[in-house]
């Protein structure tokens, strides 16, 4: 667990970065700290693992200060992405993701073992780009790979700041899914850095908006979105916060309120798992031509189609009805 507690820090020229911040993320959490350009986030990120000093109040990490721990002890247990990917330029691929690994002693075996399970789960080829250097690979790929090595030694903290901002949507899109992937694989607790409502939505437990240095508000996201605290928090999550909150439902949980229709057959009719988000099933609706999508379960059975009245029928069901639209 990490605790924030009334933190305040101060750069020199008196500029107020943090001001007095208090919340809890409990283990295994996804919390996500958002906010506009400047409102501290990475200043907070950085006093976790002591890359800043803390001006005032503390940070507990499992039951310690971060003021009184060992520092080298302390960051080989937090990953930490940097918001530029931060890659060794000229150490090869394979180095880099196991530059803490190698770092702590892990023996040959073990690194190259672990090497080839995370470019998998990175999804890149692990013999491919073993000899490559970062100036070889695309900007996703970089960012893939700043990923892998901060996981590189299993940490159970993660702080990652903005590890996926400089990407274009697509690939952006891509990253998120795979990293939500990993996440319920490897369940660490993780910091991540965003200004992006959509993504915080989308990646999060929790949610801590920031402004100035304050928390706005600290909650799950469909509070959030549903029970903005004040009027910075609505300005924020927008005015389109109904289709913001249907990435927070699957094909699936409609299915169990809606029944799906019967399918009709056409040629290009497009085919979808039920663990797709709602969101992501608007826009194809209304990016494709038919008006219905196939939805299969994971054994790739047909469950039937979707079509947008019955995600109207699920709008007035379960979700503007529900304790969270009141
Ligand atoms: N080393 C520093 N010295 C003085 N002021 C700083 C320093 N680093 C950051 N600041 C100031 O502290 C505030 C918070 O900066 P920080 O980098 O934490 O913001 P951020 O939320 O990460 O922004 P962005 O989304 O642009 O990355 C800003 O006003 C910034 O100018
Ligand atoms: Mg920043």
């Amino acid at each position: 667990m990490i605790k924030f507690q009334n933190v305040i820090k101060t750069y020199e020229g008196n500029v107020r970065a943090i001001d007095n911040v208090s919340f809890n993320v409990e283990d295994g959490e996804f919390v996500i700290l958002l906010g506009p350009s400047g409102c501290g986030k990475t200043t907070l990120l950085r006093m976790v693992n002591q890359l800043e000093t803390i001006t005032d109040g503390d940070i507990i990490l499992n039951d310690k200060s971060v003021r009184h721990s060992n520092i080298i002890e302390m960051r080989r247990n937090i990953g930490y992405v940097i918001q530029s990917n931060g890659l060794f330029p000229n150490m090869t691929i394979e180095d880099n993701v196991l530059a803490v690994p190698n770092l702590i002693g892990w023996d040959r075996a073990k690194q190259q073992k672990r090497y080839s399970y995370l470019m998998d789960l990175i999804g890149l080829n692990p013999d491919e780009y073993r000899k490559r250097y970062p100036h070889e690979l695309s900007g996703g790929q970089q960012q893939r790979i700043g990923v892998a090595r901060a996981l590189a030694a299993d940490p159970p903290v993660m702080l990652m700041d903005e590890p996926f901002g400089a990407l274009d949507p697509i690939i952006r899109t891509r990253l998120q899914e795979e990293f939500l992937q990993i996440q319920r694989e490897v369940k660490k607790t993780i910091l991540f850095v965003s200004h992006d409502i959509d993504e915080a939505v989308k990646m999060g437990d929790r949610i801590a908006l920031f402004r100035d240095g304050k928390i706005m508000q600290y909650d799950r996201p469909a509070e959030i979105l549903s029970h903005p605290n004040n009027d910075f928090v609505s300005e924020f999550i927008g005015n389109d916060r109904m289709l913001k909150s249907m990435s927070l439902y699957t094909v699936k949980d409609l299915s169990n309120v809606c029944s799906l229709q019967p399918n009709i057959t056409s040629e290009d009719i497009k085919i979808i798992k039920e663990n797709t988000s709602l969101r992501t099933a608007i826009s194809l609706l209304l990016n494709q031509e038919a008006d219905q999508l196939v939805i299969e379960d994971e054994n790739g059975n047909n469950m039937g189609s979707l079509t947008f009245d019955l995600i109207n029928e699920f709008l007035r069901k379960e979700v503007r009805g529900s304790k969270a639209y009141e």
